[in-house]
C-alpha cells in the first residue's frame, strides 16, 4: 500500500518512519528544498539496523502523489508557545488548499488524513477543495487527545491501558469534549479516584498538546500524533472496521451542523464507512452543538 506525507517537517517525518517500519511504500513531500530528500535518506539508512522491509521516497516533486493509496496532510505551520490553534488559522488555510489542489489533481483516487491544525477547520477546507466522497476525508485528533488521557489514567490508576476505555471527541481545541462514560476495567473511572484527581485528569487531557509545546519550546508533539496517524493507516490499510474518534463529517448526526468534527467513526479500506452515533450526556451534545458552530463561524470568516 502507498501513503503519501506531504509536509517532511516534525510531525510528517516521524510519520514516515513510523510506516517505514510498518512496511509501507511512503512518498514524504515538501516544497523545502532537501528536507524530504535528507529525512527520507536518514529513515532509509536505519532499515538494516531496524531490519524494516518499508521504503520512503523524498522528494519536492508533487508528482509522486500520483497512486497513493493514503494521503496524510501535515504540511503547515506547527503551534509555537503562547500561539493557539486558531492563531494558525489563516496562515494554513492557505498551504492546506495549495495541497488540497495538488491532491485533487494528482491522486483524485487516495483517502485523505488530514493532520494541520486548526484540524477541524482543515479538513473541512481539504475536502471542499478536493470535492472527493466525505468518506474520503478525515482528520487525525480524536485519537491523539484520547491516547493523551489513557496514558494520565493509567499513571493515576495503576491500569494497563489496554484496560481503560475512554474517548475524547468534539474538536482538536479547547472545546474537546472528554466523555463522561470512562471505564477501568470495566469499571467507572469515578469509583477509583476522587472528584478532585478526575477534574484534573479532564483538564490535563484538553491541555495535552499544550503541555508538551510547553516543554519543547520550539516545536508542538510529534511522536504520539505520528503514531495515532499510523493506527488510522493501519486500520483503513487492513480494513479492520475500528471505532475511533476522527474529525469526519457530521452527515447530520447528533443534530449537528455541516461541519468536520471529532465523532467515534468506523475505519476501512473505503475510509470513514460509518459515522457512530454513541450514547453521550446532554452537557456532551450541547458541549459539541457549541463547538460545531464556533467552526462554522470560524469557516465563514475565512
Ligand atoms: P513543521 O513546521 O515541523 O512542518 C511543517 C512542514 O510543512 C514544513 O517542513 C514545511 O516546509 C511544510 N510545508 C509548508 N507548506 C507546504 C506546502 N504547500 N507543501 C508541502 N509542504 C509544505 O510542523 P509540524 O510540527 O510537523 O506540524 C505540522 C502541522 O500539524 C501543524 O499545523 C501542527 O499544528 C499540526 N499538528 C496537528 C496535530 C493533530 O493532532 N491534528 C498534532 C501535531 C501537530
Ligand atoms: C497537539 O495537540 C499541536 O495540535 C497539536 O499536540
Amino acid at each position: 500500500m502507498r501513503i503519501s506525507v506531504i509536509g517532511a517537517g516534525a510531525v510528517g517525518g516521524q510519520v514516515a518512519f513510523s510506516l517505514a517500519v510498518r512496511g509501507y511504500e511512503v512518498r514524504l513531500l515538501d516544497i523545502a528544498e532537501g528536507l524530504a530528500e535528507g529525512k527520507a535518506l536518514d529513515i532509509m539508512e536505519s532499515a538494516p539496523l531496524y531490519g524494516f522491509t518499508g521504503s520512503v521516497r523524498g522528494s519536492t516533486d508533487m508528482g509522486l502523489l500520483a497512486g497513493s493509496d493514503i494521503t496524510v496532510v501535515t504540511a503547515g505551520k506547527a503551534r509555537q508557545p503562547g500561539m493557539s490553534r486558531e492563531d494558525l488559522l489563516k496562515i494554513n488555510a492557505k498551504i492546506a488548499r495549495s495541497v488540497a489542489g495538488e491532491i485533487k489533481k494528482r491522486a483524485s483516487g487516495t483517502i485523505i488524513i488530514a493532520v494541520t491544525n486548526p484540524l477541524d477547520i482543515m479538513t473541512k477546507l481539504i475536502f471542499d477543495e478536493t470535492g472527493f466522497d466525505s468518506e474520503k476525508v478525515m482528520g487525525m485528533a480524536g485519537v491523539l487527545d484520547t491516547s493523551r488521557y489513557k496514558y494520565f489514567i493509567s499513571q493515576v490508576t495503576g491500569s494497563p491501558y489496554g484496560k481503560i476505555d475512554a474517548m475524547i471527541l468534539g474538536p482538536h481545541g479547547d472545546r474537546m469534549i472528554v466523555c463522561d462514560d470512562v471505564r477501568v476495567s470495566g469499571r467507572p473511572l469515578s469509583e477509583l479516584v476522587d472528584p478532585q484527581a478526575l477534574g484534573a485528569l479532564r483538564e490535563r487531557a484538553k491541555n495535552g498538546g499544550k503541555e508538551v509545546v510547553e516543554l519543547l519550546k520550539t516545536s508542538s508533539a510529534f511522536i504520539a500524533p505520528a503514531a495515532s496517524v499510523t493506527r488510522m493507516v493501519d486500520a483503513i490499510s487492513g480494513d479492520t472496521g475500528e471505532v475511533m474518534p476522527c474529525s469526519v463529517r457530521t452527515l447530520g448526526k447528533y443534530g449537528l451542523p455541516d461541519v468536520f468534527i471529532g465523532l467515534p467513526a468506523r475505519l476501512g479500506r473505503r475510509g470513514v464507512e460509518e459515522v457512530i452515533e454513541k450514547e453521550l450526556t446532554e452537557d456532551e451534545i450541547k458541549g459539541l452543538a457549541a463547538a460545531a458552530e464556533q467552526i462554522l463561524s470560524s469557516l465563514q470568516g475565512l
